[in-house]
């Protein structure tokens, strides 16, 4: 019985995948990779998880983190998990042979719940390995739910999902790496790299038409905990957050849970890193307006429909710690206000 649903989820992941694999063949001039999400529920709802922060074969309480994510995901019938990058520790997968991969993800993440695609960022630990071996398809051999890509776009109807490769952009590691190797294949030289990044960002953004705009990467743009806010994001990206109306950054870096508010625009920013070494004992404020702040582990989940975003965090217990709602703003593109006018 088990067997029969896990193949009926395994088969609904293929189906999403044969999608993933068409979009995959477009040409780069295209722009950013697009993935279709389509939902297999018809109540305009859209339910996910995110994490961060995570890869330590089950240590620093992963598999606790992982246990809830399994409970939690079933009770919200999630769609589909977002890791927020610094999948394996310390140093990414060797390769795609690496036994990493099914230590820290494949037996871990094994809730019936969590067998759904897992879109993926990479995380500054994960570039300190062979990058091109995370971001091959071949791992979808071992495990298809991982789909992890530098730069892509997650259309799922009434929110577009910008998921941003935000390494690159932090100064220090390509001119004080210190003991560390970054991989930059496919990514030197830095300033090409982001510039073009932000235009097909922008571009992107522009088009979009979904109710939410949702901008995902690995590293902080506000954080009051160890890493602070990252000054390049703040500079380079959050321009094209702000000209394009995103709602919300969501990211990892900082092994912590916390929601920060904007002072100057409407963007709302949320850290998922609590997926497993958390407890750095670090607090920094910073001029943004703190909501919420976690030092432990856990992770959050999020609910969308036309009017509404619903956040909510989750201890290693499975205990909610806090909870923020958003109605929707852009009350134009709501069917039932043009008609009620
Ligand atoms: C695991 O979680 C519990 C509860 O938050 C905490 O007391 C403990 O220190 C955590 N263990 C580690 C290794 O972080």
């Amino acid at each position: 019985m088990a067997n029969g649903s896990a193949a009926v989820a395994s088969a609904k992941v293929l189906a999403i995948l044969g999608v993933v694999a068409a979009v995959l063949c477009a040409p780069a001039a295209a722009g950013l990779p697009r993935v279709a999400h389509e939902s297999a529920k018809d109540d305009g709802k859209l339910s996910l998880l995110v994490v961060g922060d995570w890869g330590r074969k089950g240590t620093y309480n992963q598999s606790r983190v992982a246990e809830q994510m399994g409970r939690v995901g079933e009770k919200l019938d999630i769609d589909f998990v977002i890791s927020t990058g610094d999948n394996f520790y310390e140093t990414g997968l060797t390769g795609v042979d690496d036994q990493a991969f099914e230590l820290s993800f494949t037996n871990i993440y094994t809730a019936e719940s969590l067998q759904k695609p897992w879109y993926l960022v990479l995380g500054n630990h994960d570039y300190k390995g062979d990058v091109l071996a995370q971001l091959s398809p071949v791992l979808r051999k071992i495990d298809n739910r991982f789909i992890c890509m530098r730069s892509f776009i997650v259309d799922a109807e009434i929110v577009d999902f910008f998921f941003v490769d935000t390494t690159p952009f932090q100064l220090k590691y390509w001119t004080h790496p210190k003991g560390d190797h970054y991989d930059w294949r496919e990514v030197a030289p830095r300033g090409k790299y982001i510039s073009n990044l932000l235009k097909e960002l922008d571009v992107a953004m522009k088009k979009s038409t979904a109710k939410w705009k949702i901008a995902v990467g690995h590293h902080t743009m506000r954080s009051v905990s160890d890493h602070g806010d990252t000054t390049e994001l703040v500079q380079l990206l959050l321009p094209v957050l702000k000209d394009n109306g995103i709602d919300f950054y969501i990211n990892g870096h900082d092994h912590c849970l916390e929601h920060i508010s904007s002072r100057d625009s409407p963007i709302q920013y949320f850290t998922s890193g609590g997926g497993s070494k958390a407890w750095r004992g670090v607090f920094q404020p910073n001029k943004d307006k703190l909501q919420f702040f976690y030092d432990g582990q856990g992770f959050m989940s999020v609910q969308l429909d036309q009017d509404q975003a619903d956040f909510v965090f989750y201890d290693v217990d499975g205990h909610i710690l806090y909870q923020y709602s958003q109605k929707s703003l852009k009350k134009t593109h709501h069917p039932s206000y043009v008609t009620d006018e």
